[in-house]
């Protein structure tokens, strides 16, 4: 089949992942602005998943059962990628996205304990076949990290240094078990320190 008349996104799709207060938003928004892609986010990057990011990270629901929680950043993502992300893809445009399915493997599914398979499986439902071509992962130490975010933290953030740790370290296993998707990025420095490294893997891996 001819190049031109083969099925399937045209557009690379780039995702960030990173604790909180790692500086994957400025990242992001960077590399987008860079190579001119469609910048987007979960939870929140749709209308329908701007009122579910209310919802999940409204301190004021402190009930909220786990499997609640993870269900409804599943419910976010499989909007997003519906109305946002493979729409672009196929039109060819690249996509970024302030994180992805690995927040939910990192923030529910180890870090709430809920099990990585059954979030995994959760997760392959939502986004319906779509895989990210590239995961950056920003690694800082847990202590910058927590100093970046000042105090008006979201539940989930409430949730403390322990649920963090878990979180980094969940990243760092799954970045090693799939070095062909993920690049870990030094996060130290300033903006433009870290946008250059950022700059290297994207051009290396993608030759964007
Ligand atoms: P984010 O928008 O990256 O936080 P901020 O812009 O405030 O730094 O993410 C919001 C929170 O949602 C963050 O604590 C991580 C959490 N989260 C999950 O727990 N699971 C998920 O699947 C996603 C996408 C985010």
């Amino acid at each position: 089949m001819p190049a031109d008349a083969s099925p399937g996104p045209k557009g690379k799709f780039i995702v960030f992942e990173g604790g909180d207060g790692s500086g994957k938003s400025t990242q992001a928004r960077v590399l987008a602005e860079r190579i001119g892609a469609v910048l987007t986010r979960e939870p929140g990057g749709t209308a329908v998943g701007a009122r579910i990011r209310s919802l999940v990270l409204d301190p004021v629901h402190g009930e909220m059962s786990d499997r609640t929680e993870a269900l409804l950043m599943a419910a976010d993502r499989a909007q997003h990628v519906h109305e946002r992300i493979a729409p672009a893809l196929v039109s060819g445009q690249h996509v970024v996205s302030d994180r992805h399915v690995a927040s939910s493997l990192a923030y529910q599914g180890v870090g709430r304990g809920l099990g990585l398979e059954v979030v995994s499986d959760l997760n392959a439902f939502a986004v319906n076949g779509l895989s990210p071509d590239l995961v950056i992962l920003l690694g800082v130490d847990a202590h910058d990290a927590r100093d970046r975010l000042g105090s008006d933290l979201d539940r989930i953030e409430h949730a403390g240094s322990e649920l963090a740790e878990l979180v980094q370290e969940t990243y760092r296993g799954l970045a090693a078990a799939d070095p062909g998707r993920w690049a870990v990025v030094d996060g130290r420095g300033t903006i433009g320190d870290v946008a250059r490294r950022v700059d290297v893997v994207v051009a290396e891996r993608l030759g964007l």
